[in-house]
């Protein structure tokens, strides 16, 4: 089981001004026979008081020291901070829960040494076997690792590895099943294609950056990988919610009792089977819930009757062309749309699409430990014991400036179309609603016409830049050296 937390990059996590007193509390605050303090500094007998000096060199000596790193892969860490928020809202104590949710997730879909699919779920009906290729997945996460992903995305998924804290959105987290860009609707997961053209491309105007030479095979691999991350992490996810929501755990009520699952007591045995069935559910509904996801896709057809460009260099020539007059009127139209009480685009991207409206508001993945819990995100003091266990310092999500002509889920029609009517996942950018007369479905192509007006020309110098470099590219890879 993975209790193991490697804190040797917390500090930089805690809060600018955070005082020796911060670093301590983690001694201090926590019980000290805690099975999560104690996986974290395996000597229980550590002094109480350290100085802060003393933590850091000490962290640094567990993170830096290749002698203390076990052989093979990194251990999957636990979800210290959705479990310990339930301790910070409820007084609840977690450590038993987080450890039998571990135990649960560990038995159905296996660990970092062996990832593999528990018997049940993989002889179920609805195919969960084939969710992700498991014979590929030491090859994801080889992939993982060569590529670099760990060191944005965290060993675990958790979005926190060590280069998270200097990146703005912060790297996703895939432990909460929530995606972004995708051509599916809202609730569903994204397919495997969406998955493959974050990873093939990168994600513009973020710190993940398009891969180089990169196969099919390889993306295809790392696509399970991510998939797997996100299956376990959202398992886990979901047994800790559940025993918050139906259990004592004052009252001393397990999770599940790994210690019971060959009992011949016939009362504990029974209790084990429950916790069981439900474990087994909980696992069955996301893995299924990612097969559906190709069901789920939103069809988009383009207009007949306005034309979209789909790219700002297209953009610019149209405005040369003979579909001048008709997209110039698209755009007006767009634009009022985007303005208008409606649609209200404005609201949040400001009044010119600046991105300057709304700006204080914070992504699902920050208000999942912050107002979730009723902690106001600005309110880092109160925050301090989850920045601790490895919650990223609440950051604002800012609405896109329209001015940078960039577009993070792709930049054809067919996928701002998508944004538009279906919102992005874990953000505030919402759904459109139609309103007959006022707001309808064409003016969703007017309002696409308007924003790429926005950044078209910075745009084109990025298509073209990018395309050289693509040609360049061509030129030096040993293959086209073949064909000389
Ligand atoms: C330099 C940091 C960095 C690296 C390296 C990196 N990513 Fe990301 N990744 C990010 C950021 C930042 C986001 C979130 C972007 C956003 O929210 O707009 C992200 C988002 C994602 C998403 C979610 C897309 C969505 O629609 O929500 C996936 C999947 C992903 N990365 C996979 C990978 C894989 C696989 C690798 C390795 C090949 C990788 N990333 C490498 C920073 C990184
Ligand atoms: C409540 C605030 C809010 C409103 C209202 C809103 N947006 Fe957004 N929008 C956002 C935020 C925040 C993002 C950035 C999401 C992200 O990528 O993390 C965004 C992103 C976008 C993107 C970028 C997509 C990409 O791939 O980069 C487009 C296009 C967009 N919005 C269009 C619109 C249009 C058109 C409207 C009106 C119909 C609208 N938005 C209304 C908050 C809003």
């Amino acid at each position: 089981m993975g209790l193991i937390s490697h804190w040797g990059d917390l500090p930089q996590h805690l809060p600018p001004g955070s005082t020796e007193k911060d670093l301590q509390f983690r001694y201090n605050d926590v019980d000290a026979s805690s099975p999560l303090l104690f996986s974290v500094f395996p000597d229980r007998t550590m002094n109480h008081h350290f100085s802060a000096l003393t933590v850091i060199i000490a962290a640094l000596a567990i993170a830096g020291c290749s002698k203390e790193v076990p052989q093979g892969p990194h251990p999957f860490e636990p979800n210290l901070v959705h479990a310990y928020k339930y301790h910070v809202s409820q007084g609840l104590p977690m450590d038993q829960v987080l450890s039998d949710a571990d135990w649960t997730v560990d038995s159905l879909l296996g660990d970092a040494n062996e990832m593999r699919l528990n018997e049940e779920l993989a002889a179920s009906e609805e195919d969960l076997a084939t969710v992700v290729d498991f014979e590929q997945l030491k090859i994801g996460q080889q992939l993982y690792i060569d590529k670099q992903c760990y060191s944005c995305h965290g060993y675990t998924g958790d979005g926190r590895g060590q280069n998270a804290g200097l990146s703005n959105p912060y790297p996703r987290d895939f432990r909460k099943g929530m995606f972004k860009f995708k051509e599916t609707e809202l609730n569903s997961k994204p397919t495997r294609e969406d998955l493959a053209e974050r990873i093939r491309n990168g994600i513009p105007g973020t710190t993940m950056v398009k891969l180089p030479a990169v196969t099919d095979e390889e993306v295809q691999a790392l696509v399970d990988y991510v998939i797997y991350l996100s299956w376990r992490g959202e398992l886990e996810r979901a047994l800790i919610d559940d025993a918050v929501l139906e259990l004592d755990i004052e009252g001393g009520d397990r999770l599940i009792n790994p210690s019971h699952q060959n009992s011949t007591d016939e009362e504990e045995k029974e209790l084990f089977d429950e916790s069981w069935d439900i474990a087994l559910e909980y696992a069955a509904d996301i893995g299924f819930a990612w097969l559906e996801a190709e069901d789920d896709i939103v069809e988009v057809e383009l207009p007949t009757d306005i034309p979209v460009p789909s790219s700002g260099t297209e953009f610019l020539a149209m405005m040369q062309g003979e579909d001048a007059a008709a997209l110039t009127a698209s755009v007006k139209r767009g634009q009022e749309v985007f303005r208008g009480k409606i649609a209200s685009c404005s609201k949040c991207h400001g009044n010119d699409g600046k991105g300057d409206g709304q700006t204080a508001d914070y992504d699902a993945w920050t208000k999942d430990y912050t107002l979730a819990i009723d902690i106001k995100p600005e309110n880092r003091d109160a925050l301090i014991p989850l920045l601790a266990r490895g919650a990223l310092q609440p950051q604002n999500i800012l609405p896109r400036n329209f001015a940078e002509g960039v577009f993070r889920g792709g930049s054809d029609p067919e996928d701002l179309y998508r944004r538009i009517t279906v919102g992005i996942g874990g953000t505030p950018m919402p759904a459109v609603t139609f309103v007959p007369g006022e707001f309808e479905e064409p003016d969703v192509w007017h309002l696409i016409n308007y924003v790429r007006s926005l950044g078209a020309e910075v745009a084109a110098k990025n298509e073209k830049a990018a395309a050289e470099q693509a040609v360049a590219e061509e030129e030096q890879s040993p293959e086209s050296e073949e064909e000389k």
